[in-house]
């Protein structure tokens, strides 16, 4: 079986490969399938050839052009789709470029860094995420296996395909062995799912040295925008985290739609985070939080870094092992230790903070937490324990700690807006339910440093004015792509909004969930926002507030609460 997974260049212009007035036109077409493509050059249309290797892309020599040019797609007896616009002449080969977009690369204002990275990251350089460009990945291969993977969407079934080609703007890699999977709980419930990418492990079988990556569908946040201002926003603040960009996908001859481009918390990521990469580095243990399962919620056991003297507790799915120590199989006594340091750790001794700090990076966990509050995460560690992780890191000898998936934020999600926009910061659902925040709350240096970057993030990064133009730059950026997902036929599962009783509705269980809420997650009227309304608002509904909506009530808030408090103007 043949399968091909590339992502295109955009924007890079090939020096000309041009013969006389002759130039190379090349376009993707998004429409999947077989048809004809033409490039019309001052309303001449010469016409461009399928790649053999690479179908979705059409290429073909024509004039340059006086004045400019479109593409057109030719769809038979249904006629001639022209571009609506005319691109500018160039007297150069064209790079890659993609049918109906205007643009190759869009000039994104963008996300100032408020604090220097933690000292603990040392990421590698690389072209994985390219602000203001959208490559398209296509991947081709077995369709019966593939539709198995979505018509069971609910079980873990992974398609191997054999042969992968990447076409990257700086490289052009070949691949022999990926793996795709369905990623997500309760984003399997919708339509549009979303995807784990394997690159298998063997020599140069490797995206810039990235083997796991996530495809994220986007399916519950109408603004399409909610986790790239999420990482947006981490990244300011220096936490250890992925990046994140868009990316188009083609599944075999069919259309998938915009996504979201994420990497996995799995190797080689901790190379590629704390070591620039070098493949001898002696990582630690990786331990992730997700929350619960059936087993452990019957053992009372939640991720939330409680202590048990049993450590058969820490094994029954509530935490997970997400990468091994170099050299070891790991197991869960040091996350055991670790949690028993949590209950028993000193607050208010002169050696406290030097005590914490040898054992956790807390400035990474508050730095976290901070945001947690602030963006409004309706699934981290203090609303439900979920979706963070724990990395051992072997320099300092240290924990770190690190937030993952965000795409329950801004509103979006099962707790309520309200209670999470009070600008008490304190008051934040499950504030005092979990015990690494309450015992850390207890050292006093250690909640004057929360306070102090809660403000500061308020006030630098985390408002209207900082954020408004990037956030309408991307949304310019992605306002085609997000009417042409909208339009495309889904490959998931049926889910009929408003229908809780769906046996596939998550059960969730937690005192910081808000039932009205989760119940309009779920609802038709969430889910059949306008891209507009759900990044303006205002929309009506609790469960998804306007992107800008929401960070206009966080800031004001929070800083009317320290007005408040304080009796200072900050
Ligand atoms: C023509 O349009 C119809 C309806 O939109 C579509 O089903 C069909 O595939 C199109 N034909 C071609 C050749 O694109
Ligand atoms: C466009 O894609 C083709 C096919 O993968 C590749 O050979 C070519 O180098 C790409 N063009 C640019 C400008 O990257
Ligand atoms: C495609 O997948 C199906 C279902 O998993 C399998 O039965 C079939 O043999 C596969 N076909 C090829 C050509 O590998
Ligand atoms: C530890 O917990 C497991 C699972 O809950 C239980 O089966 C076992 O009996 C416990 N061991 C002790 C010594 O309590
Ligand atoms: C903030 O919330 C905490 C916890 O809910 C509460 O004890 C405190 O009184 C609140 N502070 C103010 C100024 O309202
Ligand atoms: C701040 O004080 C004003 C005036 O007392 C009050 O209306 C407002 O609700 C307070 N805001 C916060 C966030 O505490």
């Amino acid at each position: 079986m043949r399968i091909t997974f590339i992502v295109f260049a955009l924007a890079v212009v090939v020096s000309a490969s041009s013969t006389g007035d002759q130039i190379t036109y090349s376009v993707v077409s998004l429409t999947g399938g077989k048809h004809s493509m033409s490039v019309v050059v001052d309303n001449v249309p010469y016409p461009l050839s399928q790649s053999p290797k690479v179908p979705i892309l059409y290429t073909g020599t024509a004039p340059k052009a006086a004045k400019g040019y479109s593409y057109a797609i030719n769809a038979g007896t249904n006629g001639t789709r022209v571009e609506p616009f005319s691109r500018k002449q160039t007297s150069e080969s064209t790079p890659n470029e993609t049918f109906g977009r205007q643009w190759n690369t869009f000039p994104l204002s963008k996300v100032e860094p408020i604090l220097p990275p933690l000292p603990a990251i040392n990421r590698v350089e690389s072209p994985l995420h390219i602000d203001g460009e959208i490559p398209t990945i296509y991947l081709s291969g077995n369709q019966t296996a593939l539709d198995n993977m979505h018509t069971n969407s609910m079980e873990d079934i992974s398609v191997s395909f054999s042969h992968v080609l990447l076409n990257s703007p700086h490289d052009v890699q070949s691949f022999s062995d990926i793996e795709i999977g369905l990623s997500g709980h309760s984003s399997r419930l919708f339509e549009k799912v979303s995807y784990n990418l394997k690159l298998k492990k063997k020599a140069k079988n490797h995206l810039y040295g990235y083997r796991r990556l996530k495809l994220r569908a986007l399916a519950t946040d109408q603004s399409y925008i909610r986790e790239i201002i999420g990482y947006d926003v981490m990244k300011s603040v220096g936490i250890a985290s992925t990046e994140y960009s868009y990316v188009r996908v083609i599944l075999n001859d069919k259309p998938l739609g915009l996504f979201g481009f994420l990497e996995a918390y799995q190797n080689p990521w901790i190379q590629n985070e704390f070591a620039n990469g070098d493949i001898n580095y002696k990582q630690g243990i990786l331990y992730q939080g997700k929350y619960r399962t059936t087993e452990s919620l019957l053992a009372g056991v939640i991720s939330d870094l409680s202590y048990y003297p049993n450590i058969t507790n820490y094994a029954l799915g509530a935490y997970n092992i997400k990468a091994n120590p170099a050299n070891s199989i790991g197991d869960y006594r040091p996350l055991m230790e670790f949690t028993k340091f949590i209950k028993d750790a000193p607050t208010t001794t002169p050696d406290a903070v030097q005590i914490w700090q040898s054992n956790l990076d807390v400035e990474s966990f508050l730095r976290c937490i901070a945001l947690e509050i602030l963006v409004g995460y309706s699934d981290g560690y203090l609303t439900m324990s979920n979706n963070y992780y724990l990395y051992y890191e072997t320099k300092a000898k240290r924990y770190i700690y690190l937030p993952s998936d965000l795409d329950l934020i801004m509103g979006s999600g099962f707790v309520s807006t309200i209670s999470m926009t009070t600008g008490n910061y304190s008051d934040f659902p499950g504030f005092h339910l979990r015990p690494l925040t309450n015992k850390l709350m207890q050292v006093p240096t250690f909640k004057a440093r929360l306070e102090e970057l809660i403000v500061k993030v308020t006030k630098e990064l985390f408002n209207l004015k900082t954020l408004d133009k990037r956030i309408d730059d991307v949304v310019r950026m992605i306002t085609e792509d997000v009417a042409w997902d909208q339009a495309l036929p889904r490959m998931g599962k049926k889910f009929i909004p408003g229908s809780n009783s769906d046996s596939r509705v998550p059960k969730l269980t937690s005192p910081t969930i808000d039932a009205e809420t989760q119940k309009d997650l779920y609802s038709k009227g969430s889910y059949s926002l306008s891209f507009k309304d759900a990044v303006n608002g205002p929309t009506g509904h609790i469960a998804s507030p306007g992107v800008k909506e929401f960070i206009k009530w966080q800031s004001e808030n929070t800083m009317n609460f320290w007005r408040n408090t304080t009796g200072k103007g900050v």
